[in-house]
């Protein structure tokens, strides 16, 4: 299942849930309201928002509260995530996002859309090459 091809229902499905995430948002600080939703391979879709602290340096991001909750939950294996924004541009996420990301799955579709319905689609690995290459002797 891992690294299949999304088919357009389930991306619609994930871009809906993503946005649903996206109002969930604790964002006082920066107005910007982030969503997220990931799908594991057993069809179990997690829900994950953005998580402001005034600390600002403790925020944590949607992409990464939706993969603990899976994690969390007993899942591991992931097919794909949607990230959604109120940006012009579809959002794409961080470095520390992606690093986490690529501990479960290095080539993991990303489908990232704003609230006007643009939606680009990258996967994991254009956007974090050799995540793990060298690292504890990784290939
Ligand atoms: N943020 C995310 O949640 N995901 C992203 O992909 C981009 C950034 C959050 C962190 C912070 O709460 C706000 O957006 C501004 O950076």
């Amino acid at each position: 299942m891992e690294g299949m091809l999304l088919n357009l229902e389930m991306e619609r499905r994930l871009i809906d849930e993503a946005m649903a995430a996206q109002k969930k948002a604790y964002a006082p600080y920066s107005g910007f309201h982030v969503g997220a939703a990931l799908l594991g391979v057993n069809g179990v879709i997690y829900r994950g928002c953005n998580v402001e602290n005034l600390s600002y340096g403790l925020t944590i991001c949607a992409e990464r509260v939706a993969l603990c909750r899976a994690v969390a939950d007993g899942h591991q294996q992931f097919e794909a995530m949607a990230i959604v924004t109120a940006s012009q541009e579809p959002a794409s996420p961080c470095g520390a996002c992606r690093q986490c990301m690529a501990e479960f799955n290095a080539d993991l579709p990303l489908i990232l859309g704003n609230l006007e319905g643009r939606v680009v689609r990258y996967s994991l690995r254009e956007l974090f090459p050799r995540a793990q290459t060298g690292i504890l002797g990784r290939e």
